[in-house]
């Protein structure tokens, strides 16, 4: 058995993810949470993620890069060409998969686990609000989820929800 998916995204009512390059807020809390939620697991990420993202190596974590730049390659940072090249590296790693983004690799994940019937675990920060962007989150509402944990959160610009799924 394969091991299973973890996707970790912050997402806003509207789908949106980033702005520029960057996150379209900043929320502490969130932040804490993917940390946390991330250290000692493997991190699957694409190349502009990895770049924006100073602590993608560090507390333990093994970063799988995927991009064409093969000088990223390295002792502590490996680089695959696509997601299925990712995963495979991925599955001799000690730790859970766990998949960060950005948005074609979330869509082709979400199609992988579709299409395979692959556990998936969806670890999902909602944004209760339309933030404007240019970097999405795919459509996962219409999927057939098991809700197994949920926690409620604010902070002076947002109200947010933790949520983990499963399928
Ligand atoms: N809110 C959240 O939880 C969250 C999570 C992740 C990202 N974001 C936001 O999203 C934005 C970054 O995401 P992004 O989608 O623009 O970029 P990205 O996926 O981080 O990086 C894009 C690059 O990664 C490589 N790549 C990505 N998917 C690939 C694939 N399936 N096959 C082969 N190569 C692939 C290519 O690298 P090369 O050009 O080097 O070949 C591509 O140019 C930022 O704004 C970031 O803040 C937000």
């Amino acid at each position: 058995m394969p091991k299973p998916l973890h996707l970790i995204v912050a997402c806003a009512e509207n789908r949106v993810i980033g702005r520029g390059g960057k996150l379209p807020w900043h929320i502490p809390e969130d932040t804490k949470h993917f940390h946390r939620e991330t250290a000692g697991q493997i991190v699957v990420l694409g190349r502009v993620c990895f770049e924006t993202w100073p602590r993608a190596a560090l507390d333990g974590r093994r970063p799988i890069v995927i991009t064409r730049n093969t000088a990223l390659d390295g002792e502590t940072v490996k680089i695959a060409a696509n997601l299925g090249d990712a995963l495979t590296a991925a599955e001799s790693l000690p730790g859970k998969i766990m998949i960060c983004g950005g948005e074609r690799i979330y869509t082709e994940t979400l199609a992988l686990a579709e299409a395979t019937g692959r556990a998936l675990i969806l670890d999902l920060t909602l944004i209760h609000a339309e933030v404007p962007g240019d970097t999405f989150m795919p459509e996962w509402r219409h999927l057939a989820w098991r809700e197994t944990a949920r926690r409620e959160g604010a902070d002076d610009h947002f109200r947010y929800t933790f949520l983990t799924l499963e399928r």
